[in-house]
């Protein structure tokens, strides 16, 4: 792919107004200044999605989803930024070519390097090819050992065709194929999957003689592979290293076929093996951890394609596990987990229990798999002998405390009847062992409470929230005095809402490239969370207020604000057990603040 400079973003974003591409997708209707309808990425029966034509931005009240042109075109159809923003050039026919970073005689470092990760994708795809040739020449053979491997595991020629799988020694070396096609010996090596023997002018192949697996990104570029020994010897599996274009806690495998699937949930597995027994039973949406730790990217990914995630991870205890580390990380991007439990005890993962019991009943424990309360609590019991008093006692308070941080009543209600049900224990004493829980909560937080009350009757924290809204909202008002002041006179640390302190950061690095005024912020910013925030803010209507009072009114009150605190932090201390000198001292700061904020008034 070309290289395009930022100056298209804005031009694809004058291009397409948002009311227009948005009606292709959505009915709208005008309501005012704005125009409203139902939004397309949660289920709604009255419209709470808002496209403002002034501001060229969607925002929907009901799931927060927000952005301009372009986030709404990646949410919708599913793309990446660039590749949204050609998408939208395409529509409006933007001469792209004009806006191509030529990198050939480029000598900036940046473009080096963008220039490495193209023939890092060219070289992977071409070694894909090699290692996809030297299996089927092994498979045209009569008898081999890869043949018999590649039977005994029951691969069928589609899902060999459909993932690329290949043979890690092909009848030319792979370091000849890869000279033959053009490559240096640096990127090669840079690729992983020749390496370098220190010293000497030798190399070997990472994959030689594995079964290989290509490992493609959602854009369906090969960005690595796997390789798995034929027979029982360590290390089964192989991977190619982090490199420029492969980084594996930012992938998931298969989830380029994935996506091309009508998603109402995603399937989970751990293994290269797994993805490809359901796939070739016509199971496609699944996606392979690849045996490692789940991390907040992938789940982010994930949340781009579905809201429901199932779980089927190996069944031995290192599975398990895995599945209580993965847990948090998925549902703290409010994603829906449920966790599949293979009903046979002889079948360790989902490739297993394919091949012994069928496609069908894999799809019964599919349609069984449980939540996640249910899985932890069923852990406990696994791992405690519910015969023995003491281990019941304890499950039944473990088991408390997972239900009590249920926050939805009814929802824990349900639990209990059905924990209360299954392992025949009252009602009433889960009942009040949560109880005991939750009110001990309670009281927990009036503590704190009391602790902040100080705090709490200045400024509520969405007040506060508010007012550095408004910081932001008068940054991006084209005032460049304004401007000026605010960068001058507040300090990203100084911003106490961590979501609009992360949005400041950005706004303030963005800035020392672009003249903010000219460019679209909303474009410039990549978390989904800040893209959310703007949006917010740009709701705010500003324009017709006096922008340097309402400055100067909230920067006192961030004044204020901070004597107060200290203020109360003093008379807090002061109260305490606390030396002479220290008393003198801090009386002295006391009248300093007593006296500022006589002045603030
Ligand atoms: P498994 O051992 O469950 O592999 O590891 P598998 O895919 O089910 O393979 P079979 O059925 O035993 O042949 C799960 C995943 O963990 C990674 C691989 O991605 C594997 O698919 N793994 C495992 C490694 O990276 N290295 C290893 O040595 C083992
Ligand atoms: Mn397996």
């Amino acid at each position: 792919m070309a290289y395009y400079s930022d100056e298209l973003i804005d031009e694809v974003i004058s291009q397409n107004d948002i009311v227009e591409v948005v009606s292709e997708y959505v009915t709208l209707k005008k309501s005012g200044r704005n125009y409203t309808g139902l939004c397309p990425f949660h289920r709604e029966k009255t419209p709470s999605f808002i496209v403002s034509m002034d501001k060229q931005i969607f925002k929907c009240f009901g799931c927060s989803e927000g952005g301009n042109v372009i986030s709404f075109i990646m949410k919708l159809e599913k793309l990446d930024f660039w590749e949204s923003v050609l998408f939208l050039a395409n529509r409006a026919h933007v001469d792209t070519s004009k806006y191509e970073i030529k990198t050939s005689f480029s000598n900036n470092k940046e473009e080096v390097k963008k220039d490495l990760k193209e023939v890092l994708y060219k070289l992977n795809k071409d070694a894909a090819l090699y290692y996809h040739e030297a299996l089927v020449e092994k498979l045209e053979e009569k008898t081999n050992l890869v043949k018999d491997y590649i039977i005994k595991r029951k691969f069928d020629k589609n899902v060999i065709r459909k993932f690329g799988v290949g043979f890690g020694r092909g009848t030319i070396p792979l370091f000849d194929y890869l000279k033959n096609k053009g490559y240096s010996s640096e990127e090669i090596f840079a690729s992983g999957i020749i390496i370098e023997k220190a010293g000497s002018l030798k190399h070997y192949d990472r994959f030689d003689s594995r079964l290989i697996f290509p490992i493609f990104d959602i854009r369906d570029r090969v960005i690595g592979f796997g390789g798995r020994v034929l027979d029982n010897s360590l290390p089964k599996y192989v991977n190619s290293p982090e490199n420029e274009i492969y980084s594996k806690g930012k992938n998931l495998y298969a989830l380029n076929f994935a996506k091309k699937e009508n998603l109402e949930s995603i399937i989970m597995v751990e293994g290269y093996m797994d993805a490809l027994s359901l796939h070739k039973n016509n199971i496609n949406n699944v996606v392979a951890s690849l045996g490692t730790a789940l991390t907040e990217s992938q789940a982010r990914l994930l949340k781009r394609f579905t809201d429901k995630i199932i779980i089927a991870y190996d069944q031995d205890s290192a599975g398990q596990e895995a599945i209580l580390r993965g847990l948090d990380i998925l549902t703290d991007k409010s994603l829906n987990v449920k966790v599949l439990k293979l009903d046979k005890e002889d079948a360790k993962d989902p490739d297993e229990y394919i091949n012994k019991y069928g496609v069908e009943r894999f799809q019964h424990c599919v349609n069984n798999s449980i939540s996640l309360v249910e899985f932890k609590v069923s852990k406990l019991e696994k791992e405690l002998d519910l015969n023995n008093i003491d281990s019941k006692i304890k499950f039944l308070t473990q088991t408390a405390n997972i239900l009590s941080k249920i926050e939805n009543n009814i929802e824990r209600d349900i639990y209990i009847d059905k924990i209360s049900e299954k392992y025949k224990i009252g009602r009433g004493p889960i009942l009040k062992e949560i109880e005991k829980r939750l009110n001990k909560n309670d009281s927990k937080n009036e503590v704190i409470d009391t602790s902040l009350l100080n705090k709490k009757i200045h400024i509520g924290s969405s007040v506060r929230k508010r007012q550095e809204q408004y910081i932001i909202a008068l940054l991006l008002s084209k005032d460049l005095k304004i401007q000026k002041q605010i960068f001058e006179s507040i300090s990203v640390q100084e911003i106490e809402d961590e979501s609009v302190k992360d949005l400041y950061n950005t706004i303030i690095g963005i800035s020392k490239n672009f003249d903010i005024n000219k460019i679209d912020i909303l474009s410039r910013l990549r978390s989904e969370e800040q893209i959310k925030e703007l949006t917010e803010v740009m709701y705010l209507d500003i324009s017709n207020v006096d922008k340097v009072k309402m400055l100067n009114d909230i920067l006192s009150n961030k004044k204020k604000e901070k004597f107060r605190l200290r203020r109360d932090e003093i008379i807090q201390r002061i109260g305490q057990n606390i030396t002479k000198d220290e008393e003198e001292v801090l009386q002295f700061e006391l009248n300093q603040i007593i006296l500022e904020l006589s002045k603030l008034k």
